[in-house]
Order: structure tokens, then sequence, then C-alpha cells
């Protein structure tokens, strides 16, 4: 007799997918699209954050995310989901998930996919039941929850039912976002947990037939003694170009204390690189590492994509600063899609997957540029989406501060992306944004980066929201950045001597269909 998961209805699961679908659709009509995204996932209407299942199935490219379709707030989570031929365009599917079994009563909790030998869909996630909300410690019951996807196209999910239940005796709650691989001809799950002395931890169990696991070991258990859980861990092998293996965690890290650049969010989420091997715990061999120094990161995820690319995509988490998108019928919205390579460097590149190329809508070439001191150059007078190429060329440039004032309206708040010489890094600073969060984030380069004399940026403007890609990916900041008007402007900018820029190009982006 095979192992069989628990499974306890509470409510009709088709019913209350219609109600959710009501739910985000209520919003939706009454949306502001003053920041929505014309080319980043987002719910028509209400609040996401994690995505989920990310997989390729039968030709489609799969993206769920955690949402709660009746309010722009966090609340009691369901998943939503769009789907995409191309990774270019996307097409909104029914939510996916809604609180129905016992175990997840007060939510459908972050989960990853996972295509099984047999060519089946799984999908593995957290079921969360608040037990007492003001007892601390024992304020909830979490665990590891299975669904199916009944048809090739993933818009029909059954649930399981329960699979890990929780060893609360061991556990302070937090036990939570499954991430389910193969190695060998054993299937390994690892997800987060806040051990009973609050220390974070990625526990390790292993299943011969997907549906029954025993657990294995602690896989990893953070050095930082202020780390007190893991959320959304993620681990898989890449290769180098030297064709070697490693193996790399990455988490997104609650507790941990800001220290110079590093950490400056409430949770931050980064990755360490080592080597692991079946039986054994992972070995880091090195520091950990933010995954964008923006302000709105979090909760990534990965997946191995069926050409053998691993793809990450984030959310951009409006943690702990206002997100005045909630009073326009939405919030938050998914970054781009990742491509995660090891450089020669030895450190993890992200820079947008290839098909974004085909996002473009024209290209203007501006060629190569020479700014005054304290010049501001207009080079687009209304920019709603928009991705920028730029070369700055540090060896032939003298100023202090030289870059991009992005989303500047006729106000004189904008967001502003530069390259600051007296940090040598790349920098997003809100002080002027008109509204939402402040404050700004930097990014390192390297000696050899600094040493070049260039820097290569890759910029991607949407209404809401930045992107910037430093040197094809070594390094990436994300923020929200909320214009006063719907006329924005793009303006180079020189401060405290000139600037010389090799090349600049803009193009232009089309809506990935989700509007
Ligand atoms: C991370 C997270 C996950 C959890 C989900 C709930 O943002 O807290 O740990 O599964 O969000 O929405």
């Amino acid at each position: 007799m095979g192992f069989t998961p628990t499974h306890t209805p509470i409510h009709d699961h088709d019913a209350e997918l219609d109600k959710a679908e009501a739910g985000a659709a209520k919003l939706a009509a009454t949306r502001d699209d003053r920041w929505y995204p014309k080319f980043h996932i987002a719910s028509n209407g209400g609040w996401i954050n994690d995505p989920n299942g990310l997989c390729r199935y039968h030709g489609r490219w799969h993206v769920f995310y955690q949402l709660h379709p009746y309010g722009t707030q966090w609340g009691p989570m369901h998943w939503g989901h769009v789907s995409s031929a191309d990774m270019v365009t996307w097409r909104r599917e029914p939510i996916a998930m809604a609180p129905s079994l016992a175990q997840e009563r007060d939510g459908v909790f972050s989960g990853s996919a996972a295509i099984g030998d047999d060519g089946k869909l799984r999908f593995y996630y957290t079921g969360h039941q608040v037990l007492d909300a003001d007892a601390g410690a024992g304020y909830a019951r979490e665990v590891q929850m299975l669904a199916t996807a009944q048809n090739n196209d993933a818009t029909r999910l059954v649930k399981q039912g329960m699979i890990i239940d929780c060893p609360r005796d061991e556990v302070d709650s937090d036990f939570r976002d499954p991430k389910v691989w193969k190695t060998g001809d054993t299937w390994y799950m690892t997800f987060g947990v806040s051990s009973a002395r609050r220390r974070g931890q990625m526990w390790l169990y292993t299943s011969h037939d997907m549906v029954e696991w025993t657990f294995d070991r602690i896989l990893f258990e953070h050095p930082d003694p202020d780390v007190f859980m893991l959320e959304c861990p993620d681990f898989f092998p890449i290769i180098g170009p030297d064709g070697n293996e490693k193996w790399v965690i990455g988490f997104s890290a609650m507790g941990s204390k800001p220290c110079g650049f590093m950490n400056r969010n409430t949770s931050n989420a980064g990755y360490m690189i080592g080597s692991w091997r079946p039986g054994e715990a992972f070995q880091p061999e090195s520091e950990f590492r933010l995954w964008d120094c923006g302000h709105n990161f979090y909760a990534p995820q990965s997946f191995t994509a069926p050409d053998g690319r691993q793809i990450m995509i984030g959310w951009m988490s409006p943690f702990a600063e206002a997100a005045p998108m909630q009073d326009d019928g939405w919030c938050g919205q998914l970054t781009l899609p990742r491509e995660i390579t090891l450089g020669a460097d030895g450190d993890l590149h992200t820079s947008p997957v290839a098909e974004l190329s085909k996002l473009r809508d024209g290209t203007t070439d501006l060629g190569a540029l020479d700014l005054r001191s304290e010049e501001n150059r207009v080079i687009m007078d209304d920019a709603e989406a928009v991705e920028i190429e730029l070369t700055l060329d540090l060896s032939r440039s003298t100023a202090e501060r030289m870059g991009l004032k992005i989303h500047a309206t006729d106000d004189g708040s904008y967001s502003y992306v530069n390259y600051d010489d007296q940090l040598g890094r790349i920098v997003i600073d809100r002080q002027t944004a008109a509204h939402g969060g402040r404050g700004y984030r930097t990014a390192p380069l390297s000696n050899a980066e600094l040493a070049s004399g260039r820097v290569d940026l890759r910029i991607f403007v949407d209404r809401g929201s930045i992107e910037v890609y430093v040197n094809g990916g070594r390094q990436v900041l994300t923020s929200y950045s909320y214009p006063s008007e719907r006329r924005r402007a793009i303006k180079l900018t020189s401060e405290s001597g000139t600037t010389h820029i090799d090349m600049l190009r803009i193009h232009p982006l089309r809506s990935i269909g989700l509007e």
C-alpha cells in the first residue's frame, strides 16, 4: 500500500475559485493604470507576492504567484496564473488555487513545480493555518501539500492533500516554501524552517515516488544567529565556464541586520555558491551575496528550462515603504525573467532572458555623446515603457556622478540612476521621487570592472518601476519608482564634471499583453 496524502476539504474549491476571480475582477474594474506595468507580470486586480510553480509544460511557460484577490494588502493567499508560448507575451489564466482544505485554511502559500518521469506536472506548496495569531512561536501550523495538473494547459489543478506534517516541537511555526528536484534516481525537497531555537534552516527530504517523503538532514543552517527564517529557498547545480559543477543555495533571509551597503531591505534575498552531494549537507564556498541590490526584490524562484537554462523571476516587494499603487486597485509585480549563469569571475550573473529583445518596438541609436558639467539633456520626453542601453566611458569622463534621471516630470521629481565616482558604485536614488519609498541603494563594481574604464548599463523603465542590469547582469538593481504625472521624461545628467558616453540606444517596449 502506498502512502496516501491527508485530504480534508472544508470548502468547494471551484466555488472559492469563482469567488476569487470575481474579487480580482472587481478591483480591476476601477484600476488606475498610471503605474500599472506594461511589460511586467502583475494581477489584473489585488495584491501579489512571490512567484510560484515556475515551469515549462507542453510548450508553454507557466508563472503562478501568491495572490490576495480581495484587497490590495497581503491576505489569505491564493495562486494566480499566467502563461506564455514565448516568454515575451503572456495570457492571463484562471486563478489556480484558493484555500479549500483544512490544512491550508488560511492560505495556499508558496511552492514550486516538478515534472515527474511520468510526464505529470506536480505542485508542492505550503498549507498555512493560523492557530493563535497572538501566540508568538506557536502562532501557525505549516505543512507541505501536493497538487497535480489535470490538463496540459495546467489550468486545472487537483489538490492531493498534505504530504509532510510539521514536527511542531522542533519548529518555531515557520516551515514552508518547498522546492523539488531530482538528482540521480532520487527526488529531493528542501524548504525553509525556523528551528525551535529560531535559527534559519533549510531541511532536506527524499522520495522515490514524489508522494511519500522522508526526512534526510538539515541541508543548511544560516551562520548568522539573527537570521531566524529562510523563506523561498532554492537549490540547483550550475556549470561554470571551466566545465565544473557548483551548487547554488538561494534564500530570502529574515532577520539579518543592515551592515554597510548590505541587507538594507527588511528581508534580503541572496545566494551562496558551494558544493553538494546526495547524503551530505551543503558546503558553502562563497559569502552571502544579494541577487539584486535594489529596494524592491524578494522571494525569487528559479527553475531549469528544458533547454538547460536556469531562469529566475523575483517579486518586487514593497516592504516597509509606501506603496501608492495600493490606492489603484492592485499591488505588486514580478521582475523580468532572468537567466542565471556562472561567470569566469566565479560569481553568478543574472540578465534578462534572450527572448526579451523581441519586446523591442524599434530602436533609436544616439551613438556617442558628450555632456558638459551640470548638463541635463532630455533624450525622451514621454517614456512609458522603454529599454535603454548605455555605455559610460569612465576613463574619458570627469563627472562625480553621471547617469539618467528617470520618470522626470514638470514638478521636478525623478528617480536617479547613476554611476557615483566617489563610491565606485552604481546607484539608484529616490530622494527626489514623487511618491512611494525613498532612500538609495547601490551595487558594487569589482576592481576589474572599474579598471576597464567602462560601464555597460541596460535599464528597463516601466510605468512604475526601474530595473538596472550592470555589465551584462553582474549586478542588478530593481526598484519601484512612481512618477507624479503621466508624461515622464528621461534626461542624461552629468554632475560636477563632464561625461563621455560611448553608446546610447533607446528601444520603446511593447506591452506583454496583461493590461
Ligand atoms: C515570502 C512568503 C513565503 C510564504 C508567502 C506567503 O514572501 O512569506 O515564505 O510562503 O510569502 O504569501
